[in-house]
């Protein structure tokens, strides 16, 4: 097994194994001080992996009480929030119990925020089961929900208790979702290491299963660093916002129906690479979005684009951070009025 140690402002550990669900009671129970869980997760998840957690935490002794929900983003609102709220309560669920979020980003992040929030917190465990939620969300603390005017505008920063992340559940993802999470993977090489692009870009979307326990590694090692550096995303974690200006912008566009997150950060990644790069870089990123069958464009308008970049929430005033990557490997945090981001982007 693979540990991986952050340092925040809870230390924990993430563990990486292939078959680790089958086993992960006891990393549970050595976190919390309880043999009470409650288990959050989605109704494709619930059918797919529920069993195998339940029978590994009542290994350790545990009881074990579920919420399910509809699978999709629809799901991370105040309405769901307020039934898992309900669902605690009812299930006379106390600070000292933990609750473990079992999915995908939409359940890690919901599931982290009731975390955050309920009794004024508890401890809560993540079980990535995307590969985007394995090397982004489940890792360094962001919990949130959507609003009706945007997403992720509710939300706190609770560092989980552990992370177990199991590859082989990686299996039952189809080709579109695991694409979405390799434009994350895709984002990680660039901002900090080119070895690892040139390992993601060395393969494509048939053949990447042979070295992804790889690639995630790598992934959650950068994760952590940065998180270590900057908890609070003040600084340094900007860089994980590489695309994600744009990108942001392409999923508002299109009422978050067309594109997936991974979809619209690897056009974003590309449409700053464009605005920023000599075009070897863009060509080698162009041909890695490519091979994860990922799109480095759209047909919306940039000027509306730039618009909508104006809502992000990244802003500061009349100011907005965005990521450039000048070479393969290294990010810059710019910063700009609106208007000039508006100029910077349509000339
Ligand atoms: N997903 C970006 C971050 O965790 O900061």
């Amino acid at each position: 097994m693979q540990t991986i140690s952050v340092k925040a402002s809870l230390n924990y550990n993430i563990y990486i194994e292939r078959g680790l669900l089958n086993n992960c009671g006891r990393l549970i129970a050595d976190v919390v001080n309880t043999r009470k869980a409650a288990v959050i997760t989605d109704d494709i998840v619930d059918g797919l992996y529920y069993k195998k957690l339940e029978k590994a935490l009542k290994d350790e002794g545990f009881s074990v009480v579920k919420f399910v929900f509809p699978n999709g983003e629809a799901s991370k609102s105040t309405e769901t929030l307020n039934e898992i709220y309900n669902f605690l309560c009812e299930n006379s669920i106390t600070r000292s119990d933990c609750i473990i979020a079992l999915g995908g980003g939409v359940v890690g992040d919901i599931s982290g925020y009731a975390a955050a929030t309920f009794l004024r917190g508890l401890k809560y465990i993540q079980i990535p089961t995307t590969l985007l939620a394995q090397i982004d969300s489940s890792v360094g603390g962001k919990t949130a929900i959507d609003l009706p005017c945007g997403k992720n505008l509710v939300g706190a920063f609770k560092q989980p208790s552990c992370v177990i992340c199991d590859p082989d559940v990686l299996s039952t993802l189809s080709e579109k979702i695991m694409s979405d999470g390799m434009a994350e993977a895709i984002k990680y090489g660039m901002i900090r290491d080119r070895e690892l692009f040139e390992l993601i870009a060395s393969h494509n979307t048939e053949n990447v299963s042979s070295v992804i326990d790889k690639i995630i590694y790598k992934c959650i090692s950068i994760k952590r660093d940065v998180v270590e550096n900057d908890e609070f995303d003040t600084g340094e974690r900007m860089i994980l916002n590489f695309g994600h200006t744009l990108g942001h912008a392409v999923e508002s566009y299109y009422n978050y129906e067309t594109y997936t997150h991974g979809s619209a950060v690897a056009i974003g990644m590309y449409m700053m690479t464009e605005k920023t790069c000599d075009n070897t870089v863009l060509e080698k990123l162009k041909s890695c979005i490519k091979a994860y069958k990922l799109p480095c464009g759209c047909d919306a308008p940039v000027s509306s684009l730039v618009k909508l970049c104006g809502n992000d929430k990244k802003r500061e005033s009349a100011m907005l951070n965005f990521i450039v990557c000048p070479q393969i490997g290294h990010a810059q945090i710019k910063k700009l009025a609106i208007a000039d981001f508006e100029n910077f982007i349509l000339n």
